[in-house]
């Protein structure tokens, strides 16, 4: 399959070119956009032929349902119920990194919701995602336009490595702000809980729903018999073809315990992905001093990684400040929930 580059600037949208990118979707192809959070791999969420391309594309398993982006929180009930709950929090957050789980209605067809009776919905802040969702007229399912099991794409050249040539078109645009997935937020039950964190936090939530909490199987790995809340959590996620380790506690301790570790592993290709100390590894990657710079950098530096052949990779975590919790989330499912405690 051909795929077109289209070039967009996010801060002066080109009318014509998006008309002709909306046009891709309405006639039912595949096309990858830029989201504050991620890249993702958006069809029309009406059309359950279109919508199947996306997991043909991707090498998704069916079973694990997709986001529906809108442009505007008014036209979420073309597709579900939304409560009054779920009204409010929508309201606060949206447009932004926020996704919502709610009752689905039946003109939306069961590819994009894998056969369950809810739907995730989300609208995005990022104007290239919105003029898209404008000029095709049509609500936008996407998952990230990642290749099933790889990190979540944040930069367009992150896109074209994993789907030229399995898509119809994909958005050249800027690279995305916030750099993890967006919270994923269950509104279908007595008090509202959180299945993926990310940039809209607990306490976020907890300012309108202080009862709000986080799903246990966003830190803990789910074994056979699990039924999680969200299917996409039993999946190994954002794993590089590197071995990764989690190296968790105080900043000095896990300075030592990572310097120990190199020594251990000599022979090896050894990366590490640190919050600012230096170490004597083959590939060092500087993550950010912070959680959000952290969360902004982990998927790019997951790449960057396999680029540079690394084949164990030992990731610094220090704490659960602001987006702590959405990055410890990937960095658990990267390593698999290979966490050395320091
Ligand atoms: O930031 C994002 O959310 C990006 C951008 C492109 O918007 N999209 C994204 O989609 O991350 P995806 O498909 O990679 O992740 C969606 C997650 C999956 O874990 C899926 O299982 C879950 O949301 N999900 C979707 N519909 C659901 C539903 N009805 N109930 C529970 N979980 C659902
Ligand atoms: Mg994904």
């Amino acid at each position: 399959m051909h795929t077109e580059i289209v070039k967009i600037d996010n801060e002066n949208i080109d009318t014509k070119k998006m008309e002709h990118l909306g046009k891709i979707i309405r006639d039912g192809g595949v096309v990858a956009f830029p989201t504050e959070t991620v890249y993702g791999l958006g069809a029309d969420a009406l059309n359950s032929d279109a919508v199947k391309k996306i997991f043909i594309a991707k090498g998704r398993p069916a079973d694990n349902p997709l986001i529906v982006h809108f442009a505007r929180i008014e036209d979420i009930s073309e597709v579900a119920h939304i409560t009054d709950d779920a009204k409010k929090i929508l309201e606060k957050f949206s447009p932004g990194p926020l996704t919502v789980i709610l009752k689905k209605k039946e003109c939306l067809g069961d590819t994009v919701t894998a056969g369950l009776d809810t739907v995730a919905v989300r609208i995005p802040e990022n104007e290239t995602a919105r003029a898209l969702i404008l000029a095709s007229k049509r609500p936008i399912a996407a998952p990230s336009a990642n290749l099933s099991g790889k990190p979540s794409p944040t930069t367009a050249k992150d896109v074209m490595d994993d789907m030229t040539g399995r898509v119809d078109a994909i958005i050249d645009g800027v690279s995305c702000k916030v750099g993890v997935e967006s919270t994923v937020l269950d509104m279908t039950g007595e008090a509202p809980v959180i299945l993926r964190p990310g940039a809209v936090t607990l306490d976020d939530i907890k300012s309108l729903f202080p009862d709000a909490t986080v799903d246990k199987h966003v830190l803990q790995a789910v074994s056979v018999n699990d039924k999680p809340k969200s299917p996409g959590m039993k999946y190994k996620h954002y794993a590089p073809d590197a071995e990764v380790f989690v190296v968790e506690g105080e900043r000095e301790k896990i300075k030592q315990k990572i310097n120990e570790l190199i020594c251990e592993n000599k022979g090896k290709r050894i990366g590490v992905l640190t919050m600012g100390t230096s170490y004597p590894a083959d590939v060092l990657i500087n993550a950010g001093r912070d959680n959000r710079e952290y969360a902004k950098n982990l998927f790019a530096s997951l790449r960057e990684f396999d680029r540079q052949g690394a084949e164990i990779v030992f990731a610094e975590f220090v704490s659960d400040d602001g987006y702590g919790l959405a990055v410890k989330n990937r960095l658990y499912k990267a390593a698999g929930n290979k966490i050395i405690y320091v």
